[in-house]
């Protein structure tokens, strides 16, 4: 069947450090085994050649550490599947592998939007999570990617051991002063194989963690960055991620690379996730996954109470033929009771402490 998404999402599985905390799909850098999962890569994209996406967005691993021939090469391709009106073409990167040759090799070949992995401006903790850059090299290389893309991300970490209030401020004082238009702000999850769990490091507590996030909330907003999911602030709305956008608000997307995740015609999928049967050219799937018409209306509840602008229930109703309201009114009344949703014209909302709570809320939606 063909598939209708505007989007596409390439996975690529390679960094010059493994940081201590993730558990993303990676691998040391190789040079001959990226060659080879190239020759593997521009196999599995020639079932998207006859498209064109709205938006395409490069992940990983680190796609900014791969040699310029292979980078130039994907870009090339990719920029051909790019619609006439495109929105978006983000690649992400690592703070260390910002310089001019890498930011005119995005420009030449129509990237719009780079994502960059600072994690912390505090070496402290940057320290902590392994990476390599320090904090002068993160503010020189940001104020640099902002003369050729004006469209700058970065992510941050929060609830380091250790950390307090200050230290988030200082972080922000620091954002204030960049040239930044979008902000991903992720709670520090200490997962099943990586460094950090195997030195038992555990994850921070709920009261503090949750501290930290008010903080982080109301500091963004003081400097213009208003928060449009649980995890993502933006200055103005032009610059949310339009990309991320599709998939909370459940659309289809297509995926190609090892490991990544597509979702089409109320199916998610999983590629391979073995690198060697990805560099033999075996694209068959790790999962696939129909959903049934219940799992596919918690999975749009569950997504569209992450965003700030919530369900739309005109929208919910038209498309599931149910009456959100009359199904779930015990929930609804809870919650509202409670001051973890509110309910306005048009849309559910969750509060800003509902929005803490989210998974609590949404259990009661798991019928
Ligand atoms: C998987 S990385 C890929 C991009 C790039 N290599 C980088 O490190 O920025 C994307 C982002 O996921 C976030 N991340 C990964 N693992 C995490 C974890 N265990 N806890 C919190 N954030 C995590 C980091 O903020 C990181 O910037
Ligand atoms: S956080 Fe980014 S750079 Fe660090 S290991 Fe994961 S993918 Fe690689």
């Amino acid at each position: 069947m063909k598939s209708k998404a505007k989007a596409l999402y390439i996975h690529i599985p390679f960094c010059r450090n493994i940081c201590t905390y993730c558990d993303f799909k990676k691998f040391i850098y190789n040079q001959k085994r990226i060659d080879d999962y190239f020759k593997s890569l521009f196999l599995d994209l020639e079932q998207y050649s006859a498209k064109k996406y709205k938006s395409i967005y490069i992940g990983g691993g680190t796609p900014s550490c791969i040699d310029y021939q292979n980078l130039k090469r994907l870009l090339e391709y990719l920029k051909n599947l790019l619609d006439k009106n495109f929105v978006e073409f983000c690649i992400e990167s690592n703070v260390e592998d910002i310089n001019e040759n890498f930011l005119k090799i995005l420009l030449e070949n129509k990237v719009n939007r780079l994502s960059i992995g600072v994690q912390s401006f505090n070496e402290k903790f940057t320290e902590f999570c392994g990476r390599k850059h320090t904090k002068k090299q993160a503010i020189e290389n940001i104020k640099l990617a902002s003369k050729y893309i004006k469209n700058l991300s970065i992510d941050l970490i929060f609830a380091f051991p250790g950390q307090t209030a200050k230290d988030i401020k200082e972080d922000i004082k620091i954002v204030e002063t960049l040239p930044i238009k979008h902000l991903s702000y992720y709670s520090l999850l200490i997962e099943p194989n990586t460094i950090l769990f195997s030195k038992k490091i555990e994850n921070v507590d709920d009261v503090t963690q949750e501290k930290l996030y008010r903080c982080i909330y109301n500091n963004l907003k003081k400097i213009g960055f208003k928060r449009y999911e649980i995890s993502n602030f933006s200055k103005f709305k032009k610059y949310e991620s339009y990309h991320n956008k599709i998939y909370w608000k459940n659309q289809t997307y297509d995926a190609a690379g090892l490991g990544a995740s597509g979702y089409r015609e109320e199916t998610r999928y999983v590629n391979n996730s073995n690198i060697l049967k990805y560099i033999n050219k075996d694209f068959s799937k790790d999962s696939i996954t129909t959903l049934t018409k219940k799992d596919i209306i918690f999975e749009e509840i569950m997504l569209s109470l992450r965003l700030d602008e919530g369900l739309n229930i005109n929208n919910f109703n038209k498309k599931f033929g149910i009456n959100f309201i009359e199904k779930y009114k015990s929930q609804l009344n809870y919650c509202i009771a409670n001051k973890l949703l509110v309910v306005t014209n048009s849309n559910i909302k969750t509060t800003l402490k509902g929005s803490l709570l989210l998974n609590s809320v949404l259990e009661l939606f798991l019928d």
